[in-house]
């Protein structure tokens, strides 16, 4: 992330861009060395393009449950998933976090889509003439807002539980209070397999959102990671929870 820095600081210098503040002060959540523990294989993973989960096409339970549009919609750990794309052609205008400079730039390099970058606390690349723009860094850093949609794929079953709580409450303080939630979750034996992708109960769900309604379960054992159908696991269910 250094070279990073040190370029969009070159090139704010340079182009003059604005610098933003630092938003909504206060600590990040969770414990700092749990987060950058789980950080640096996820840096490393896209480094060696080892990106099993993403979806070439964008998530299919996405375009079958989404219902609304003109909304400001938050997605966290967006990766560069083409679901940016569909969202913002449905007339919302979307905001991803990604902790991988890899990951961002390959989204708008495949997209062919322009960006300006916005030096800050996280490195905003807001795409030119569009309603996307990307925050490159870790998202319990992230400080912006407030947000009146949620979406969730690949986002909550990438923390293990110690950070899950923490994901949860720091999501909720970036969205209004009647925010539109979807969330496509996982549900399978961790005794066969373990995470990441980690599986999510109901309960731990709607501890964390009470009003959730679970809308769609089916099993996606063939799309699971390889080292789980090679542990024995046969099922596994994608779950989609969204709110009333
Ligand atoms: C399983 S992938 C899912 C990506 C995307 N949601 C999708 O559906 O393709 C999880 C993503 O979260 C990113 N990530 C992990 N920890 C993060 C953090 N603390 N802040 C921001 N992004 C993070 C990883 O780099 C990775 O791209």
């Amino acid at each position: 992330m250094k070279g990073a820095e040190q370029r969009v600081s070159e090139e704010a210098q340079a182009a003059d861009i604005a610098i933003i503040g630092a938003g909504i002060a206060g600590p990040a959540p969770g414990h700092d060395s749990d987060r950058l523990q789980e950080s640096e294989p996820w840096i490393e993973r896209w480094q060696e393009g080892r990106t099993g989960w993403h979806e070439a096409t964008g998530n299919a339970n996405l375009k079958t449950y989404w219902n609304v549009s003109g909304k400001r919609v938050l997605v966290p750990l967006c990766g560069k998933t083409q679901d940016l794309v569909w969202l913002e052609q449905q007339g919302n205008k979307v905001t991803g976090v990604e902790l991988s400079e890899i990951a961002v730039e390959a989204f708008f390099a495949e997209n062919k889509i322009e960006y300006t970058l916005v030096a800050g606390p996280l490195t905003a690349y807001k795409a030119k003439g569009r309603s996307i723009t990307i925050y490159c860094g870790d998202y319990f850093e992230f400080r912006e807002g407030p947000f009146d949609a949620h979406y969730d794929r690949g986002a909550l079953i990438a923390l293990p539980a110690a950070l899950r709580r923490s994901y949860a409450e720091h999501t909720g303080s970036l969205l209004v209070s009647n925010a539109t939630q979807l969330i496509v979750s996982l549900e399978y034996d961790e005794s066969i397999a373990t995470g990441p992708p980690f599986s999510v109960t109901a309960d731990e769900i709607l501890a964390y959102w009470p009003d959730l309604q679970r809308i769609a379960a089916h099993d996606d054992i063939a799309n699971g990671p390889p080292k789980f159908r090679a542990a024995g696991l046969q099922e596994m269910i994608e779950v989609v929870w969204r709110s009333p």
